[in-house]
């Protein structure tokens, strides 16, 4: 039986603020399932004449899939948002990536006629499931990956500053006041407000108050300051300090994706078009440098260059990393339309959530621009991976 693939598209994307993890962030008296439930009650509620049970699968990326993120957290959200036990669930695991190659799931899913409406998200809770908590990798597999210092991201962003030392502290470092700079304008002018779900926590003396802005931009970032800064990850001659790195965070992101027939059904505008995705492997001492290989694949798929994209959404896991990928793709660090609104280094990185948040962001300055086209959202991976994903933007009136 011969198929035609449906036309995938993604229909709205939400997120909770992004907090900071440890004791003093915003959520540390919430779970993780606790920052997605919102969401899924936030897509319901957005989106007019969807109900829970036409969504054919709730799938999430989580990297530490231990405690309250383990136990398949993707079929617990829907249930927990009271929408009964009728809606399927699946957690997913690639580090960093996690939430984009659920969505990447869930585009094969519509394409190939599988499913029609699909919620994919990502979620980490890095304050109460540390990076590493409970992993015992096999002891041969410091020796395949190259090193130790491939178990220790902070490390690989180290070892792109010693073999690429045109990328010096002080661009890594003027990078992330840029980054800053930027989420400020945006945050400024109200550019998080259609996408942040506010989420109720537990403030001082057990008083309920409602977030509603992410906890980990430092709009007043300077070079001075960040000259400042201790290097974390080598006892000599580091580059990479909390200045010029993501986060630790909590936070999660959902997006709605339907096949277009099924939008059209329901009368949803889409926001955006699925066109290409590819994942690609490097040494995992390196890599931060992944997105590189990944992005020429799906390039080439969609039969695309960069010059073609108007929006690039590149996570910032660090400042070196999104330094080498661009300048390695012809696009210099203070390029336009690199991370417009800012990135991971401002907003910061709770680990799987950060993929479907670049394409919220996508989406939204795709109808901030009307004349943009293609986007391009891309990540490194823990362990030595790329993934990379290009959409295209739909003005339906
Ligand atoms: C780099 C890292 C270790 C720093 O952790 P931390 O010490 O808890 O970070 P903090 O936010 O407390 O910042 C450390 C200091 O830098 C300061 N600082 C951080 N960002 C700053 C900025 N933009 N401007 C000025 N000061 C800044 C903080 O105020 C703090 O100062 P203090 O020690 O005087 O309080 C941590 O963020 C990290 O591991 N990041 C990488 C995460 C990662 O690997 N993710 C996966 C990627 S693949």
């Amino acid at each position: 039986m011969k198929r035609e693939l449906a036309e995938v598209v993604l229909i709205d994307a939400v997120r909770t603020p992004f907090g900071r993890a440890g004791e003093k962030g915003i959520f540390w008296k919430t779970r993780a399932e606790d920052l997605c439930v919102p969401l899924m009650k936030a897509l319901m509620d957005r989106n007019a004449g969807l109900t829970p049970r036409m969504v054919e699968d709730s799938v999430w990326g989580v990297t530490n899939q231990v405690k309250e993120q383990g136990g398949t957290i993707g079929r617990m959200i829907p249930m927990l948002a009271d929408w009964g036990w009728e809606v399927p669930g699946c957690s997913i695991d690639r580090m960093c990536a996690g939430g984009l190659t659920a969505v990447g799931f869930c585009v094969s899913y519509i394409a190939s006629g599988m499913a029609d409406c699909l919620i994919a998200g990502g979620v980490e809770h890095m304050g109460h499931l540390p990076m590493g908590f409970m992993r015992d990798p096999h002891p041969r597999a410091v020796a395949v990956m190259g090193g130790e210092t491939a178990l220790n991201m902070g490390q690989t962003a180290e070892n792109i500053h010693e073999r690429f030392p045109e990328f010096t502290r002080e661009m890594a470092d003027a990078y992330a006041v840029a980054c800053q700079q930027k989420a400020a304008r945006a945050i400024n002018a109200g550019r998080m407000a259609d996408m942040i779900v506010p989420i109720e926590i537990e403030g001082g003396g057990g008083r309920k108050q409602w977030i509603a802005a992410d906890q980990h931009p430092r709009p007043g970032t300077t070079m001075a300051a960040l000259a400042g800064l201790k290097t974390h990850f080598r006892e000599e001659g580091g580059r990479v300090t909390a200045g010029n790195a993501s986060g630790l965070n909590d936070g999660a992101c959902a997006v709605l994706l339907m096949s277009r027939a099924k939008a059209r059904e329901l009368g949803l505008k889409p926001r955006m078009r699925w066109v290409a995705s590819a994942v690609a492997a490097v040494e995992p001492t390196l890599m931060g440098t992944a997105p590189v290989p990944a992005t020429r694949k799906a390039l080439a798929k969609a039969g695309l260059t960069m010059a073609d994209m108007d929006i690039i959404e590149i996570n910032e896991a660090f400042a070196v990393q999104a330094l080498y990928c661009l300048d390695r793709l012809g696009v210099a660090g203070d390029d336009p339309r690199v991370n417009i609104w800012g990135g991971a280094l401002a907003y910061g990185h709770p680990l799987a959530a950060s993929g479907p948040r670049l394409l919220a962001f996508m989406s939204g300055l795709f109808r901030e621009t009307p004349q943009a086209r293609y986007g391009l959202a891309t990540m490194c991976v823990g362990r030595g991976q790329g993934y990379s994903m290009i959409w295209e933007s739909i003005n339906e009136s």
